[in-house]
């Protein structure tokens, strides 16, 4: 008795016994817990490799030509890099889609071609054809281009960041971006898209000192590129190795997992909390090795990987696809039951929605809100 009036006397304010508010007290830190696990955004959930309650979701190329909104604010730009290196009216393209659809994640509006351009490189996107770069033709057309410059050129893009950051609700984040060395290497050394890249392959085998050259200048210029989007921002990197499906397997570890693993360690040496998605774009067979050896938190698959490889060989890192593209946008009803084929395969994994490569211009927009509300209506 006396003990319990002494405790009270500890707490004079509470007229409940010691052994209650005791608990309270628990529950109350516990409660106080919950909340801060609840009110982490889902895709940060999903991306440290817990299986949510609902599965995030965002679309590669959720900005873009499928939205009159973005045709309208488009049309002001003759030079789509300008558009890119124009804060106000990226940041308005990037909110888009959130604002219309309601994805869980942002990504910045920007383009993996602004290397090359910060680089120094001649960059330009002529309409209907894609873009042009001067290509590089060796050593030489190497040594013109300066890695010390990105951060300072890109100085636009980190603006857009803070300005989305500024309008983009709490339970939402944002992806920063950049191409993977390899995939930057294939669009500076072809000058253009490609089918194989073998421009860009025989380079490498004819140039060997000039090519590692190229391929070091990227990993340092990525690195810093990203960790200057951090610094401005994003919660989330993701790294596009659009052509990792052209690497010959036999290259595939110099081409594409080294690199990658190199950008990885310097971006988390710096910002170990901050997540990274890697996608390597039709790596097949050697998903895993990917998987294994980057040090990335999360894998993007295209639509040609069995979602049972993946799952297989995912190393413990989260998922992230893999909706073809092409089905999306020809067929509403055929997305929708895809959509769900994927969302029951992967009840059991770490897993974020997406599509296996982006949206195509035609889509339209009946389709992505059928889908986006296939994703929605399911509960794990
Ligand atoms: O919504 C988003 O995903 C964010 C913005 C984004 C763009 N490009 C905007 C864009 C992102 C993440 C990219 C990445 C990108 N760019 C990749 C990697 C992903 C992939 O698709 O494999 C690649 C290879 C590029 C290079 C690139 N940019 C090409 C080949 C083209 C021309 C093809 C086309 O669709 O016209 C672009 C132009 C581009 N980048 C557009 C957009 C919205 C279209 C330009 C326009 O509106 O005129």
């Amino acid at each position: 008795m006396q003990g319990i009036t002494r405790l009270q006397l500890t707490y004079p304010r509470l007229s409940c016994p010691y052994y209650l508010t005791s608990s309270f007290s628990f529950i109350s830190i516990y409660i106080i817990g919950m909340n801060r696990a609840m009110s982490k955004p889902l895709m940060l959930r999903a991306l440290s490799g817990e299986i949510t309650p609902h599965i995030p979701l965002w679309l590669m190329r959720q900005a873009g030509r499928y939205l009159p909104e973005y045709q309208a604010i488009r049309k002001d730009f003759e030079h789509f890099l300008n558009f890119c290196y124009t804060p106000d009216a990226a940041a308005e393209v990037t909110l888009q889609p959130i604002r219309r659809f309601g994805m869980d994640a942002a990504i910045l509006f920007s383009d993996i071609l602004v290397i090359p351009d910060a680089l120094g490189q001649k960059v330009n996107f002529v309409k209907g054809e894609g873009p042009k770069l001067e290509p590089i033709e060796g050593i030489q057309s190497l040594r013109s281009l300066d890695s010390q410059r990105v951060v300072e050129y890109l100085a636009p893009v980190f603006q857009t960041i803070r300005n989305v950051k500024s309008q983009l609700e709490n339970d939402k984040i944002l992806i920063g971006f950049s191409g993977s060395p390899w995939t930057l290497a294939c669009y500076m050394i072809e000058g253009q898209g490609s089918r194989d890249f073998a421009k860009a392959r025989a380079f490498m085998v004819q140039q060997p000192e000039a090519f590692a050259y190229l391929m070091q200048m990227l990993v340092r210029s990525i690195s810093d590129y990203c960790c200057a989007q951090i610094e401005a921002g994003v919660d989330a990197i993701q790294l596009f190795d659009s052509w990792a499906g052209v690497a010959p397997a036999r290259q595939f570890d110099v081409l594409i997992t080294r690199p990658t693993a190199q950008i990885v360690t310097i971006i988390k040496a710096k910002y170990p909390k901050i997540p990274i998605i890697g996608f390597a774009k039709g790596a097949g067979a050697l998903f895993g090795e990917y998987a294994a050896q980057t040090g990335v938190n999360a894998l993007g698959i295209d639509q040609h990987l069995p979602l049972e490889f993946a799952k297989n060989n995912r190393n413990g890192k989260t998922l992230q696809g893999n909706l073809d593209n092409v089905i999306f946008a020809s067929s509403k009803r055929e997305a929708i039951a895809a959509t769900t084929q994927i969302l029951q395969q992967m009840q059991d994994t770490p897993f974020i929605f997406n599509l296996g490569h982006g949206v195509l211009p035609h889509t339209p927009i009946e389709h992505v809100a059928s889908v986006i509300e296939t994703v929605r209506g399911f509960k794990r």
